[in-house]
């Protein structure tokens, strides 16, 4: 059995975690996140501010984690840490934490990919959420669709061409005036919506797409917004949850069909979702409809694993740790990384 400290500083959450186990055997002991409230005010994450924030609070969240997971540094045997993609400044704060820590101690260094770890995050909480699957990772900076033959083993279907999914509710929650982050706001909001009120195109959706389309799986959410933009411009505020609600429609309907066809190309039967959006239970209750016609059974993290979080990053680490990777004292931090394990063709 492995020990592993997961370190997770690639934005606004500091973040550690404990867990214990072997191969998909895995057990979280503990896992401590402590979110920085003062981005709110700024409408964003302001990186200069997140790293400072990280350095602050680095040393008290990894030692609370150790406590709640009952462990001292002397019953680790590994440290996972976030190396990319994000803010180079605040994952530099994690990094340069965690290569001291393991110098210090003496144990081994894992590099994890942070969108690696969201594809980890659900197999914390579901025994079946591991490979082989369809997995849509939907946060506020990235959103991916990918099939996971096997854990390490990834091929990339697509991606947004623009904006990220969270990062379009984010924005469309500033266009109606409700708070940052704005996902979960939007989603109360379009819930009290009527849907034939407004309608928006699906983004990147046609019947006549065929496989090998360079957009039957890739997405992009920059024209609903600017939809939204327009929608609002002209509407009085009580048309607002209206206009949520065409928003909220359009964008999960266009995931869960371009995850579906995923589904039915690769012939999978289990769908894994992963990043802050994965939150949504509009989303994952129209996932769960959709691909049940297929066949296949949808996993969904808690609302607390689906976001930023360092449990998914041990548990990622773990993976690494058992293939026998191991990284050096050289070890950078880079905004921005391809995920490891890609297949092609
Ligand atoms: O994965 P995450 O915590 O951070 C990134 O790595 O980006 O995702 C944060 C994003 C934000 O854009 C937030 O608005 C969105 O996830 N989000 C949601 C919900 N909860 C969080 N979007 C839609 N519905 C939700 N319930
Ligand atoms: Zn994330």
């Amino acid at each position: 059995m492995t020990r592993i400290l997961g370190v997770e500083t690639s934005c606004d959450e500091t973040s550690a975690s404990v867990i214990e186990g072997t191969g998909d055997d895995a057990t979280q002991r503990s896992l401590v996140i402590l979110s920085q409230d003062v981005h709110r005010i700024f409408g964003g994450v302001v990186p200069e501010i997140a790293s400072r924030q990280h350095l602050t609070a680095i040393v008290p969240v990894v030692t609370r984690a150790l406590e709640d997971a009952g462990a001292t540094l002397d019953d680790l045997d590994a440290i996972a840490v976030t190396y990319a993609p994000g803010l180079v400044g605040a994952l530099l704060v994690g990094v340069s934490f965690a290569k001291a820590l393991a110098f210090g101690r003496g144990i081994p260094c894992v590099a994890v990919h942070h969108m690696e770890g969201h594809l980890f995050a659900t197999a914390l909480e579901h025994r079946d959420a591991v490979p082989p699957f369809t997995a849509l990772l939907v946060s506020g900076g990235h959103t991916m669709l990918v099939d996971v033959a096997a854990w390490g083993e990834y091929r990339l279907l697509g991606r947004t061409r623009d904006d990220a999914a969270g990062e379009a509710f984010d924005k469309v929650a500033k266009l109606l005036g409700l708070p940052y982050p704005g996902g979960p706001h939007v989603e109360r909001l379009a819930a009290t919506g009527d849907s034939s009120r407004f309608r928006f195109a699906r983004p990147m959706l046609r019947r006549d797409q065929q496989p090998g389309d360079a957009d039957y799986y890739d997405l992009s959410f920059s024209g609903l917004k600017t939809a939204v933009l327009n929608a609002s411009r002209d509407a009085s505020p009580e048309d607002h949850p209206h206009i949520a609600r065409a928003f909220h429609d359009a964008l999960v309907d266009t995931l869960v069909e371009k995850t579906a066809r995923a589904v039915q190309e690769f012939g999978r039967t289990r769908v894994v979702l992963g990043g802050g959006v994965a939150g949504n239970r509009t989303l994952v209750a129209a996932m769960k409809a959709r691909v049940k016609r297929l066949g296949a059974e949808v996993y969904a993290p808690t609302q607390r694993l689906a976001t930023d979080n360092a449990a998914m990053i041990a548990r990622a680490g773990l993976f690494h740790f058992e293939r026998g990777e191991r990284a050096g004292l050289d070890l950078n931090a880079f905004g921005s990384m391809p995920l490891p394990g890609l297949v092609t063709a």
